[in-house]
């Protein structure tokens, strides 16, 4: 006899016709103890971070609400879902709470922007992406990859650890640098990676806490913060400023958007939306891709016999010749080292979205302006989809494994109309930066590195990635 799963069919339906099916009510959603009638879960979350989301989706499963004091927040973790959101029905979203902590940083860029406006931006940056400008950017992949090689030399064979996270931040910088912003960024790497740091940490103290002040109010946090913002405008208007001076002209994106005309108006963009631009995609550009290399050279030490497949295929499919945008091609089990590495240790581990109108997920009804929290990191952990999610394989990235897998159970870069724009660019980069460091030394991370995540707006590793380098022979 034909059995028929009614709980089955009733979701599969619901996930069509969501808005027909709202069977129960928000307040119906599970949610974990808390411990606090006033905070919620708010303390928890603070304190454990990404431990917190991992806890809850084995305890309660891929969907529940948390409590936090002012905010209506639901968790989800369910790659169907998340497709809902953020691919679906993306017209009823616009970005979470967290993002309008970033936008006190990052101003309205195009990460932070939203409708109409955001529309206009990305189309007026895109072209920046495309492939034939990112085949033009190869080049300087390359060279900036060579500086970081000469500076990793002077460790080679000795007994000092060379300071990788640092390394690979200066290489980052230089890339985003000088393939975009033509080497205008005043390259002093110290300070930039301090108001990164700062900038970071006092974003990340806004999202943990909604009871805190506007950032008009003068506390001691808020008086820091706005130092914080008033240096990086001080950078970044300063660079604006001087190539308004230049008279030699740049094919760069800085230039694009300069010269870019809104097409009904016929105006330009302003100092202060170009410098909110360019500081989005500086920021965004370097520290994720920064994060990712070092993850993976990690990962790499831990895996010799991994490492041992890919130095082989870098070695044949290269033959020592510098990589090209064409021998790169070649380089298979190298993007599947890349993938991988981001399913580990996905620097973007989070991401939300928050209703405009009301909406229907899983037959609960969301309310409007409800945050939408998925947490990549646990989506791309999770055992029913990945064997063995904590180990390193490569080979789950083979076109054949792949092609089984639920596109939102992996999603490093996001999804929907809001992908991210630079994902291309970063999986060049990482092909050529890798492919060049691993073609000349083998990289050992020190033993006593401790592999504890601090995960602020990125997946940053707690404490600098230190390594040895030995030169192949
Ligand atoms: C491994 C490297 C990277 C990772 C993991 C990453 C991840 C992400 C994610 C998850 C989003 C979506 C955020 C959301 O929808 O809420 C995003 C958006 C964005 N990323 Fe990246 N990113 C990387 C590299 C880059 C690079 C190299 C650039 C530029 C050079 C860049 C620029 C941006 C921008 C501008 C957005 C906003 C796009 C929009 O909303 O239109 N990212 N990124």
């Amino acid at each position: 006899m034909l059995k028929v799963n009614f709980e089955k069919s009733r979701n599969l339906l619901s996930k069509k016709y969501p808005r027909m099916l709202a069977t129960k009510k928000f307040e119906d959603l599970p949610h974990p103890d808390t411990l606090n009638v006033f905070f919620g879960n708010m303390m928890q979350l603070r304190k454990e971070r990404i431990k917190f989301f991992v806890k809850q989706k084995k305890e309660i499963g891929n969907i529940y609400r948390i409590k936090v004091p002012t905010r209506k927040v639901v968790v989800l973790t369910d790659p169907d879902w998340i497709k809902y959101v953020l691919v679906d029905n993306n017209k009823n979203y616009t970005k979470s709470f967290a993002y309008d902590s970033i936008r006190l940083f990052l101003g309205n860029g195009l990460l932070t922007s939203e409708g109409e406006f955001w529309k206009r931006q990305r189309r007026l940056t895109q072209p920046a992406f495309h492939k034939e400008k990112l085949a033009l950017m190869f080049q300087n992949m390359v060279e900036q990859t060579e500086k970081c090689i000469q500076n990793l030399e002077k460790y080679a064979d000795t007994d000092q650890s060379v300071n990788l996270s640092k390394e690979l931040y200066k290489l980052t910088l230089d890339i985003v640098n000088s393939t975009l912003f033509y080497s205008e960024i005043d390259n002093t790497t110290d300070a930039i990676y301090k108001l990164v740091s700062e900038g970071s940490e006092y974003i990340t103290k806004r999202i943990d806490n909604p009871l805190q002040l506007p950032n008009w109010v003068p506390t001691p946090h808020n008086i820091k913060e706005s130092r914080v913002l008033h240096s990086m405008d001080k950078l970044f208007f300063s660079i604006i400023e001087r190539r308004r001076k230049q008279k030699e002209q740049h094919q760069d994106l800085l230039s694009m958007l300069m010269e870019a005309r809104d097409e009904e108006t016929g105006e330009v963009m302003s100092n202060k939306q170009l410098r909110d631009e360019i500081l989005t995609i500086f920021v965004a550009g370097h520290e994720t891709t920064q994060i990712a290399l070092g993850w993976t050279f990690f990962l790499l030490t831990q895996n010799p016999d991994k490492t041992k497949i890919l130095t082989d295929e870098i070695k044949n499919t290269l033959n020592g010749e510098t990589p090209t945008p064409q021998n790169i091609r070649g380089l298979h089990y190298l993007k599947q080292v890349v993938d991988e590495s981001m399913r580990c240790f996905p620097p973007a581990w989070i991401m939300g979205r928050r209703t405009i109108e009301k909406d229907v997920i899983d037959g609960y009804e969301i309310p409007t302006y409800t945050n939408v929290i998925m947490p990549i990191y646990v989506v791309h952990h999770d055992e029913s989809v990945w064997d063995d999610p904590f180990d390193f394989i490569p080979e789950r990235f083979n076109i054949q494994n792949i092609k089984e897998k639920h596109k939102y159970s992996y999603f490093p870069f996001g999804g929907g109309p809001r992908l991210c724009i630079g994902n291309n660019f970063a999986i060049q980069e990482m092909q050529v930066c890798l492919a060049m460091i691993l073609q000349k030394f083998n990289i050992e991370v020190d033993e006593n590195f401790v592999p504890e995540l601090d995960p602020l707006v990125t997946l940053r590793p707690k404490y600098p990635i230190y390594a040895k380098v030995w030169k192949r022979v």
